[in-house]
């Protein structure tokens, strides 16, 4: 099987992508009856952590864990990467070593690199650019709530907020499965032109629409999602004022906000939250809001992503082989011992 990475929802079709939502929904369908089949069995993912994480280090080693296979958690300060070793030794010898990569880098750039090195699947874990994997899940996500009878191409995408990694993400994989997305934030917070450039192309292709406004009232009324993210990001603390000042109070998601979305919009936030800055309580608690369910789908997207890159590059020895080199070591090992017998 060919090497494939994924590190970019845009270096997939939108067939290849509904392919690997579908798998998500069997895997998690036999997980729901407690069937999840071991289909990595002895399977090792080297799973790198440049900045902190909750689901995605937990979603990744949970769904390798219940594939049958295993997770190994690499931080700065307890590997050599990019210190004492260069980017390409790194991911030859993790090559040699383990089936598959996830890395969370804070630069993009290093994600590239790997990936560029790599002999096994590298996935992108978020990087300052964009968040992959996070998107595959909230599709999946929109699919299990979307409103009785619509079809994906049918749906309403409301981000409200900074141009954060997880809306370039988002704004992409939308517009490339047809549907229809809206960022409404202050003009120095919205999508860089790159992206609407690259949303674009998507929408002429995929028959969805983009649209960037500075209005969140306009821009959540049609909306069957409301989505939002963090104002601020590790590294950004020295911006914190200029951009609590731009964006609170109009562009917090509260009450007032989702209650002018149609009565069946729903709330979705990728998480880390900060409640009562970009969201509050009454809207992260509210009975429409799915951020739990969004956050649990993160595991069987892992599951779904992991199977799609890896299943078919696994070894699969017959039981005769198998048995062939246990007999063979085991009657090394009798030797080895024979004279203290
Ligand atoms: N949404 C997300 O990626 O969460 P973590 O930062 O906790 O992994």
């Amino acid at each position: 099987m060919r090497l494939r990475h994924f590190i970019d929802t845009q270096d997939y079709t939108k067939q290849e992508l509904l392919d690997i939502i579908e798998l998500t929904r069997r895997i998690k369908a036999a997980d729901k009856q407690g069937c999840t089949p071991k289909l990595l069995q002895d399977a090792t993912l080297a799973m790198i952590f440049e900045e902190p994480s909750t689901r995605t280090r937990v979603s990744f080693e949970v769904a390798m864990t219940e594939l049958g296979g295993h997770a190994l958690y690499l931080k700065p300060g307890e590997i050599h990467l990019g210190v004492r070793e260069t980017l390409y030794d790194t991911a030859k010898v993790l090559s040699r070593m383990c089936d598959i990569l996830m890395a969370r880098t804070l630069k993009h750039e290093t994600i590239l690199g790997l990936a560029q090195y790599a002999e096994i699947p590298v996935i992108n874990g978020l990087t300052d650019y964009n968040h992959p994997t996070q998107v595959v899940c909230d599709v999946l996500t929109m699919i299990e709530h979307a409103p009785a009878g619509k079809r994906l191409e049918e749906l309403n995408v409301t981000f409200i907020g900074d141009a954060t990694n997880v809306l370039s993400s988002l704004m992409l994989i939308c517009t490339r499965l047809g549907m229809h997305f809206i960022q409404a934030a202050p003009a120095k917070y919205q999508a860089p032109a790159q992206w609407i450039e690259w949303a674009q192309e998507n929408c002429a292709e995929s028959g969805g629409s983009l649209r960037v406004t500075d209005d969140p009232i306009e821009a959540v009324q049609q909306a069957d999602f409301v989505y939002t993210d963090l104002w601020w990001w590790v590294g950004q603390e020295e911006q914190i004022p200029d951009r609590r000042a731009a964006f609170m109070p109009t562009y917090q998601v509260n009450l007032d906000l989702f209650n002018r979305a149609p009565a069946h919009c729903k709330f979705m936030h990728c998480l880390p939250a900060s409640r009562g800055v970009e969201v509050t309580d009454e809207v992260m608690d509210h009975p429409r809001s799915i951020i739990f369910d969004q956050s649990e789908n993160r595991l069987h997207t892992e599951k779904g992503l992991l199977v799609y890159l890896l299943y078919k590059r696994l070894p699969r020895p017959s039981p005769q082989l198998r048995a062939y080199h246990q007999g063979q070591i085991e009657a090394l090992l009798a030797n080895y011992h024979a004279d203290k017998r």
